[in-house]
């Protein structure tokens, strides 16, 4: 059949390519060769959401279409043929006008550094457009659930979700408009009416995109999509038959031909995502396979549907109860744009040829469904077990799958189905792979010859996911359930009969925590028929079995903040500074900037061991891959540079690797190729090989590096000093508890935007390095340093970051550095934009810690003496590790620990270069303190919340342990004060009485409740900044500190609009949006330093304030000129004339704070209560409450968003994120599939936050206090919390064994605390202890 051209549109735009290499995905092509580059490129696998746009597909014949959400990072180009594409541009933008998405995410606070906007705007879009589709008419459009399970799949590091919630719901018709969190349109008190009026207004009629008119007459002409398969390497046939003759013209062995449907494999399997050379078969055009058909006998879905369609499909049926259990477990496959474009045939395939954990096969495997293959040309169907150990579908010259039958499963009048899916995973909506998955079905009868008895006539355990090579049923268990009374002797049986079955393969994670799981799931099941002696009569479904689809509750929140007139327009909740450009996706990021030309692009190659020679660097067979140029290692550095990556206030540290390598992730050479997807292929290609004959043995823990004495030495004025007498201390003490050992690990920063830099080669060896970093100022000394020329000849640019965290504050530096070499010695401008994994190995992230402590302390719980030793590991470069003892014990501090004594060693260890990361050993610090006093209490078993308050310092202590000068004034230390409040304000005692009430009455949950102070000590810096005011009255600014989503730009230009406005002439009050920032250049804005620290904000405000009064004071004359003829003058009059008289308009200062106000001190308090699953360990966050004291806040909606965002990046250091390494010392952690940051499923249910305005402080700026880096370490009230669950099931554990005569002597919950660390402390085999009990209790009943 003749072939078309590959056609489609965007955003209304005709796109017309003749030929492309068909593994191009479509954001490749889009961000490559169009100005499209609202979808960001984030993880490449389909896990973050930063890359969706909407797809829509135009059917001739019943003219409608079809619109839904897909990821563009793993979709192919050739699959979107004659469909439009619209991103988050295409629905409003600055030209055409922001869509009221835009406009509710920008009044909602809801974008911080605005990566992941564009991408939440457009899961929302989805989910609106889907409403409309679903209702006819107004006003049943989206409800709140959906509306807040929208951007379910969509990851922000900034937020902590809960604006993006409210601005979401702000759409919904069922949200009581009362319950939306602070924003922009209205203020407190007004009426529901008024409130729903100042919402952006939302028409859907105008609102929604239409399908281009040139694709519809298109697509009527043609009738078909099919390309031409010559040019593009893409076949697309039309039947099974076609199919067939495609296959058989396929070598033996099919590797050089991919079938496809949606691609979203390749999201997992990265190394399906090369070129095959015989190209591609997309499947997803036969009818037979793109069917859903439904009679009496069940259900047939064709291997090509989509996971979406299967769903809808499945919760159709109002009479298929397990139909509609399946649909709802599988709204947990993946996330909703995975499932719109990934098949179920696809899932199959994976599962059964790769092993891929698939949820699908388990539930299959328990329905009893089977499958429709063609194997060898012959039509085959097998059951599902059958299919999944059959030999793997990996030569297509043999088998295609091409449907699945699901039986309907009906059963007598006097028997019962039930049927139960489970699914044990970090996050509940889905987005994350399970540790174990299970599907069961039992018919039931009540057994005749007992009135209770529960007979199992028939069953079906399935089992997947847990590390075995596919899906299993637990048949052993099956027939050993068939035909017996359930009771608790049985059940009991069947789970020791179970935990033979569940066998992990060896290098699984977590097994005995998987077989626990499979055990809990099972009892879960069938526990409830043996206490009820019946099924489930109330819950009902239409055919008699328990539905559970009840809805979770939705999030709810308040805000308390003080907005200010004082100072106007500083200290009102403006709106974040191009936050609707931010949601529309025009914001320019580095790797948005236009390429040149002949750009070129970079990858690293990064070692695989420490201490090991480098022998040779190569390819495999010796050719270089496709478009490679240049392999850039440091026998590339000019004979004047050096081998420097990065400068710190500490020292330098290497680019490249020399002879030897250092740690396992040192970058070891850069590939530069004419594609980044050719550099990072070429790069994965690369085979370094090594010699480790006689080489030394590597530092791999502190231990080590003490035994070994590799340490950095801390250079005085970071040491810390001890306080008071710890020999007096400790002898004071009535109780002391002695060489305690904690451990802290890594965490990872997971900034949205990966590290990037773009250098460009200029005149005279100079160069241009535009670099998404904390730092330019240090950047272009490293870039100079490495080049061998001086500073002068190197501008560094940048102007806003998609996230960073303190990661882009050195380790963006080697990125840039080598970027910058390349150019050099190319003469070609190169760009490198790190993938996920890369960016995950030399990250380095936060330092872990093993601390080993002695506390001494009195009967009543008053400290007296706490004695520390820290080996902080810094890895291998000093980077910025010599602060963490400083940072550790200022933080550490926040008690009254009597006498304070510390040995704090920075432990040099081949290990990846640690760095700062938000709140950086602050966090650790304030942990430490917190499991202290949790041993404490434990210890004299008092409350521990008595204890925290007992410990909290008086202002004289607090003088004592932080000096005069920090303290600050007895009115500003407000700990004392927020700890009371915030008392009052989350009902704090009362509900911790209905947490033990809820201990007592629960047996498989437990809740904790806990309340944690913390202290944050910060330091203002010198800074720059330079205010200048255009001949039109517009005003111009430059600071020092990057935009990265902290509100920088914001609270700058509330600051200008502040200062100028203090000429007071007509206009001079709305001077807001005529202020303009622009990016920051080291050889305009010299001296910009670093942006860290939390008080960058503030420091930049100062500049230009400062600036203004300059500038102010300069127009004055000439103001006072012109009233002297005129009763007024308006600004642009003035500037009119200022000009004309030749007045300086533009001031530059440099800040420099005075010594006696440099460092200061922060305040807050959180709660959190938690309740843990103990059959999973999953823990839930029910509420938390945070007061923070921000002074006289600059911009309370964007001191909000930090507090919101640090609390929920602390608890994604506490329960979620696990980073670490292998035994050679690399990361073991790659992308979104094993780093799990939390998402919008969990987030606190409920979630408070008041900010106090503590007044007038004359030592800040504008009174303004810092609230970056502080709230970060609130979040330890979630995992202490959690803890004291864990402590009330631990009590419940052993009361269940109450003859082994253990007791619970204080245990240790490791950070993060992870569903099977939870589980574990719990009793990975509490089910087994409960049932023996119960059995037991059974029999000794029975025996009086
Ligand atoms: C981020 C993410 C999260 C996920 N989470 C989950 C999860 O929680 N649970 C879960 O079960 N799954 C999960 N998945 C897997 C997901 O369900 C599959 O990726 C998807 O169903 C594959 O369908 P596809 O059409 O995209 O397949 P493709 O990627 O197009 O194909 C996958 C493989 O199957 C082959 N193939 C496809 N169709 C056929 C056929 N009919 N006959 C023979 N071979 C065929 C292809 O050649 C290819 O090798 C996740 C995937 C991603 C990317
Ligand atoms: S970049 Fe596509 S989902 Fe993350
Ligand atoms: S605003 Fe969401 S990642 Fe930055």
């Amino acid at each position: 059949m003749p072939g078309e051209d590959l056609v489609f549109g965007v955003n209304g735009e005709k796109f017309e390519v003749l030929s492309v290499d068909p593994s191009t995905t479509l954001l490749e092509f889009l961000r490559s060769n169009t100005r499209f580059k609202c979808l960001k490129l984030s993880c490449g696998e389909g896990g973050c959401g930063a890359c969706i746009v909407i797809l829509s597909r135009y059917d001739p014949v019943s003219d409608q279409v079809e619109e839904y959400s897909i990821n563009s990072c793993l979709t192919l180009l050739c699959s979107i043929n004659g469909c439009s594409i619209t991103t988050s541009d295409g629905l409003g933008n600055t030209e055409k006008g922001f869509h009221p998405i835009h406009k509710r995410f920008a009044g909602f606070h809801a974008s911080q550094c605005g990566f992941c906007t564009p991408g939440m705007c457009i899961s929302l879009y989805s989910a609106l457009s889907n409403a409309h589709k679903q209702h006819s008419s107004p006003p049943d459009y989206l409800t709140a659930s959906a509306a807040e399970k929208s951007i379910s799949g969509n990851l922000c590091r900034c937020t902590g979700y809960r604006p993006i919630a409210d601005a979401c719901k702000s759409f919904a018709s069922d949200v009581d408009i009362e319950d939306l969190g602070f924003n922009s349109f209205w203020k407190k008190g007004e009426s529901r009416e008024d409130m729903f009026k100042k919402l952006p207004p939302y028409n859907p009629d105008k609102d929604l995109v239409t399908f281009p008119n040139f694709l519809k007459e298109r697509i009527k002409r043609q009738h078909n999509n099919v390309l031409d398969p010559r040019r593009y390497h893409w076949s697309t046939p039309l039947s099974v038959a076609e199919l067939q003759e495609i296959l058989a013209k396929t070598k033996p062995g099919g590797d050089d031909k991919k079938l496809v449907v949606g691609n979203t494999g390749t999201g997992y399997y990265k190394e399906e995502k090369k070129h095959y050379g015989g190209g591609y078969i997309d499947i997803s055009h036969i009818p037979d396979m793109s069917m859903i058909k439904k009679d009496d006998s069940g259900i047939e879905i064709g291997a090509a549907v989509t996971i979406s369609k299967a769903i809808d499909a499945l919760m159709e049926e109002e009479d298929t109860y397990v139909f509609k259990k399946i649909g709802i477990h599988m709204e947990k496959v993946a996330n909703h744009f995975i499932r719109n474009s990934g098949s179920i045939g696809g899932n199959l395939v994976m599962a059964q040829s790769k092993s891929f954990p698939s949820d699908i096969t388990t539930l299959l495997l328990a329905a009893d469904a089977s499958v429709h293959l063609i194997n060898g040309g012959r039509h085959e169907k097998l059951r599902i077990g059958e299919f999944l150990v059959s030999p793997p579908i990996i030569d297509l010259t043999k088998s295609v799958l091409l449907k699945v039958h699901i039986p309907s499963w009906t059963c007598s009048s006097t028997t019962g189905l039930l049927f139960e899916t489970y699914r044990a995973a970090s996050r509940p909506l889905g987005s994350a792979l399970p540790y174990l998955n299970a599907a069961f079905l039992a018919v039931v009868s009540h057994d005749e010859s007992s009135s209770r008895g529960i007979v199992v006539d028939k069953c079906r355990l399935a089992f997947g996911s847990f590390g075995g090579s596919h899906s299993i049923r637990a048949r052993e268990v099956e027939d050993f359930l068939t035909g017996k009374v359930l009771s608790h002797s049985v059940l009991y049986e069947a789970v020791r009969l179970l935990k033979g079955i569940i066998v992990p393969s060896v290098d699984t994670s977590y097994s005995e925590y998987k077989k626990s799981l499979a055990i809990g799931f099972l009892f879960d099941f069938l526990y409830p028929l043996i206490e009820s002696g019946g099924w489930d009569s109330e819950r009902k479904h239409v055919d008699g079995h328990v539905d559970p689809a009840i809805s979770p509750p939705l999030l709810s929140s308040s805000q308390q903040v003080f907005e200010s007139k004082e100072f106007h327009p500083v200290g009102e909740a403006i709106i974040k500074y191009g936050a609707e450009m931010q949601a529309s996706g025009e914001a320019v990021y580095v790797d948005d900037m236009p390429s040149l030309p002949d750009c070129l692009h970079g990858a690293f190659v990064y070692s695989t061991k420490p201490l090991a020679r480098i022998k040779n660097i190569g390819f495999g067979g010796n050719v270089a891959p496709t478009g490679v140029l240049a392999v850039i290692t440091y026998k590339d550095i000019p004979q004047l540079g050096q081998n420097i990556g990065y400068i710190s206030i500490f020292g330098t540290g290497r680019l490249f690797a020399d002879e030897v390598t250092t740690v396992a992730g040192q970058i070891i050479a850069l590939v530069v190729a004419d594609t980044q997807k050719h550099a990072d292929m070429a790069a994965k290609l690369a085979v370094v090989e090594y010699d480790t004959r006689n080489a030394e043995t590597a530092v791999l823990s502190v231990e080590d590096a003490v035994e070994r004495s590799s340490l950095f030495e801390v250079p005085p004025e970071y040491d810390p000093e001890p306080v008071g007498d710890i020999s007096k201390g400790m002898d004071e003490a009535d109780r002391r508890i002695r060489s305690v050992e904690l451990r802290l690990g890594s965490q990872y920063f997971f900034y949205m935007e990966t590290q990037t830099a773009l250098a460009l080669p200029d005149e005279d060896k100079s160069i241009v390095v535009y670099s998404a970093t904390q730092s330019p100022e240090y950047t272009q000394s490293a870039v100079a340093k490495c080049l061998g020329i001086q500073d002068h000849s190197v501008r560094v640019i940048t102007r806003r970051l998609g996230g960073a965290f303190g990661g882009k504050a050195i380790k963006s530096m080697p990125v840039a550095t080598a970027c910058a070499l390349a150019a050099q010695k190319l003469q070609r401008p190169v760009r490198i934009y790190l993938n996920r994994k890369t960016d995950m190995i030399m990250a380095g992230g936060r330092h872990p810690l093993k601390i080993t402590y002695s506390v001494g302390f009195r009967s009543d719980g008053k400290l007296t003496a706490l004695e520390l030793y820290i080996l902080v590991d810094a890895g291998i470069d000093v980077d910025v590790s010599l602060m963490l003892p400083m940072n550790i014990i200022n933080a550490l501090k926040k008690y009254d620990w009597g006498a304070l004594s510390f040995d704090i060693k920075v432990c040099k260890t081949n290990l990846p270069s640690r760095t700062s990361l938000r709140a950086p050993g602050e966090v650790q610090g304030s942990y430490i303190a917190e499991s202290i006093i949790e041993k404490v209490a434990s210890s004299l078993n008092m409350d521990v919340d008595v204890v925290r308050r007992i410990n909290l310092h008086s202002y004289e202590s607090l003088k004592k342990f932080y000096t005069q000068e920090v303290a600050g004034e007895p009115d500003e230390y407000t700990l004392p004060l927020l700890w009371d409040k915030l008392e009052i304000s989350s009902d704090f005692k009362r509900r911790e009485e209905s947490v033990k009430e809820f201990n007592l009455c629960n047996v498989w949950r437990k809740r904790g409740i806990s309340r944690v102070p913390i202290v944050y000590e910060v330091v203002h810096r010198a800074t720059p900044g330079r205010v200048s005011i255009l001949s039109d009255g517009s005003v111009v600014v430059e600071v020092a500190g990057i935009e990265m989503g902290q509100g920088l730009w914001t609270k700058v230009q509330q600051m200008v609009a502040y200062g100028l406005g203090l000429i007071k002439c007509d206009g001079s009050q709305d001077l807001l949006h005529r202020v303009r920032l622009i990016q920051t250049d080291t050889l305009s804005m010299v001296q910009s330093s670093y942006t860290a620290g939390s008080t960058t904000s503030e420091n930049c405000c100062e500049a230009v304030r400062l600036c203004c009064s300059i500038l102010v004071e300069r127009l004055k004359p000439t103001m006072n000129q012109i009233l002297e003829n005129a009763r007024s003058v308006t600004w642009d009059m003035l500037i009119q004339q200022a000009n004309t008289q030749s007045v300086d308009l533009s001031a530059r200062t440099f800040y420099k704070p005075k010594s006696s106000s440099t460092e200061y001190l922060n305040y807050g308090v959180g709660a959190s209560e938690v309740e843990v699953d103990l059959v999973t360990g999953r823990t839930e966050i029910i509420r938390s409450d945070i007061i923070y004291d921000s002074g006289k806040s600059l911009n309370p909606a964007v001191d909000l968003g930090q507090i919101e965002g640090a609390f929920v990046q602390g608890i994604g250091f506490f329960m979620s994120e696990e980073y670490t390494t292998d035994e050679n010392g690399l990361v073991n952690q790659e992308g979104t599939w094993d780093y799990k940051i939390p998402t919008i499923d969990t987030i606190p249910k409920q979630f408070n936050v008041q900010i106090l305005n503590s007044g007038h402080h004359k030592n800040r700026i504008l009174s303004s206090k810092a609230s970056g880096e502080p709230p970060l370490l609130v979040a330890a009230s979630v995992h202490c919390a959690t803890r004291s669950a864990v402590r009330e099931a631990r009590k419940q554990y052993l009361s269940w064994n109450s003859n082994s005569g253990e007791s619970d002597i204080g245990f240790e919950l490791p950070v993060p605390a992870i569903m099977p660390v939870v589980k574990q402390l719990c009793g990975l085999d509490s089910v087994e202890k409960y049932l023996e009990c119960k059995t037991c209790s059974k029999r000794s009943k029975e025996s009086i």
